[in-house]
């Protein structure tokens, strides 16, 4: 593929000293294909960096306040996340829409911040349930990339698009791969009309919603499929392992 791929662990509000122990003991003398990415609760980037610093395998944010500085009591910054080693930063992630208020305007204006400071923005977008079922699945899809990328200058290569079906997430319930590949393609389509071919051509697209070792070689195999956004199985050092070397 054009697009190396890349394979992102959101351990969400999961895991202590012990599994970051595990987890980067799991990468050392490990070399991927795949662009190979672990997002861990705040506390433990700078620790995990640490361990990490002669290894492939980079940092990300869950979350970046929309705020630069001031009195924004248990915020965190785009700038603050760089300056700690971060390279990518997940954006709009549903569990932020469902419960935290996060909507396309403040997606918006944290990929903003975030390429600000030279973080890689994924912005994470997918239906629910109830609008799959309605039958709005691309309308949703559409507002939520057209508002969150609104007025941003976007190359291609510097923001990145995770897809993730809400009623796939943490369900068991994946998408079947040719489900995943027709949206992946539709917002691929989609991001041609917004920022014409070459951004098109560029941007990587990641599947996210229950992937395992088991159903990640279909996915990735997917000519518009371009990554995984892993939760649940990243939580076990050796599954997700297996899942970073399908891309190899
Ligand atoms: O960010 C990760 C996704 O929400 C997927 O979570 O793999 O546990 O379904 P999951």
């Amino acid at each position: 593929k054009a697009r190396n791929p890349i394979i992102i662990a959101n351990w969400k509000l999961n895991g202590d000293i012990d599994l970051l122990c595990k987890s980067v003991a799991s990468f050392i003398r490990k070399y991927f294909k795949a662009d190979v990415v672990v997002c861990p609760p705040y506390i433990y980037l700078r620790e995990m960096l640490s361990f990490l610093q002669y290894s492939s395998v980079a940092i990300g944010s869950q979350n970046v306040s929309k705020f630069e500085s001031g009195a924004y009591t248990g915020e965190t910054s785009a700038q603050m996340l760089k300056e700690a080693g971060c390279k990518y930063c997940l954006i709009g992630h549903s569990e932020r829409r469902s419960m935290f208020r996060e909507n396309n305007q403040s997606c918006n204006i944290k990929v903003k911040s975030a390429l600000d400071s030279e973080l890689k923005p994924v912005l994470c977008i997918g239906e629910n349930a109830e609008e799959r079922d309605a039958g709005v699945t691309r309308d949703v899809l559409f507002r939520q990339l057209s508002e969150g990328l609104e007025g941003i200058e976007f190359n291609g290569d510097d923001i990145l698009v995770a897809y993730e079906p809400v009623w796939a997430i943490g369900t068991g319930n994946a998408a079947s791969a040719d489900n995943a590949e027709e949206v992946h393609c539709f917002i691929r389509k989609e991001i041609k009309a917004l920022f014409g071919r070459d951004v098109a051509e560029k941007v990587r697209i990641l599947y996210g919603g229950s992937v395992n070792k088991t159903n990640a070689a279909l996915l990735l195999e997917q000519k518009n499929i371009d990554g995984l956004l892993v939760g649940g199985a990243s939580l076990d050092p050796s599954h997700f392992m297996e899942i970073c070397q399908v891309a190899d």
